[in-house]
């Protein structure tokens, strides 16, 4: 049960990070960073994170802006879409949006934020932490790894996601004190969490439907 006098951010990290581990253990996950996939193979997972960022950025502008407690975690720095875009217009070329089509377990995920990120602003918070903590995060050695792995350059084409205007240390020490700040009860931070684990879940099905897809070996 939480402990309402605990920092919430530490309360999250702790109460979801088994589920954190479901997905830095997924086998496309493991053959990303060990440096076993090509860039057709890493930028699959590039187009099935656009519906998503697309998602959560639309709930973002335009429900949760407004809302005082969501609306200053969506600051605009963290903003992926347009990396995305650029990241997709690499690997595929300037028609990339006719040749890509979200995975079923891309679409779940999506239904699933267009049922919460649009009006529940703890909800919204769920995810967004999910994604762009993450990003903040692990995120940084992935996409370190994937420059290294793949062969890219330095001027970031093709991992142009990972980069931040700012230091994500930044990013991260502003979006805990955000955490921490928020009016949410104990009873509310318990949902959030609980979104927090679906969320999770449905980032690792993603990643497990790409590697059947991809017939990578369990990690
Ligand atoms: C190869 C895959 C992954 C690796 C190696 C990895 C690694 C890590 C590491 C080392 C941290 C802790 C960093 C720190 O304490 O500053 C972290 C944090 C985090 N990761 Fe991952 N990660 C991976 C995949 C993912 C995925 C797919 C997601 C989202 C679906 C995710 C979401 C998060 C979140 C939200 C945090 C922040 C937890 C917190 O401090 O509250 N990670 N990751």
């Amino acid at each position: 049960m939480a402990e309402p006098d605990e920092a919430f951010s530490a309360q999250l990290r702790a109460a979801t990070w088994s589920d954190h581990g479901d997905n830095e253990g997924s086998s496309y996950m493991s053959a990303l960073v060990g440096g076993r996939l090509g860039r057709e193979e890493y930028a699959v997972l590039v187009a099935q994170l656009h519906p998503v960022y697309d998602t959560l950025e639309r709930a973002a502008a335009e429900r949760m802006a407004a809302d005082p407690v969501a609306g200053p975690f969506a600051f605009a720095d963290l903003c992926r879409r347009d990396a995305l875009e650029a990241d997709l217009a690499f690997y595929y070329g300037p028609g990339w949006r006719e040749r890509l089509a979200p995975s079923e377990a891309t679409r779940r995920y999506c239904d699933r934020l267009r049922e919460i990120c649009f009006d529940w602003p703890g909800g919204f918070v769920a995810h967004h932490y999910t994604r762009y903590l993450g990003d903040l995060s692990g995120g940084q050695y992935i996409g370190k790894q994937v420059q290294l792995r793949l062969g890219l350059g330095a001027d970031g084409d093709g991992v142009r996601f990972y980069r931040f205007p700012g230091k994500p240390k930044g990013y991260k020490d502003r979006y805990r004190a955000l955490l921490d700040a928020a009016p949410w009860d104990a009873a509310e931070r318990e949902r959030i969490i609980a979104e927090v684990k679906t969320a999770y879940r449905l980032n690792a099905s993603v990643t497990e439907a790409l590697g059947r897809e991809l017939k990578i070996p369990a990690a």
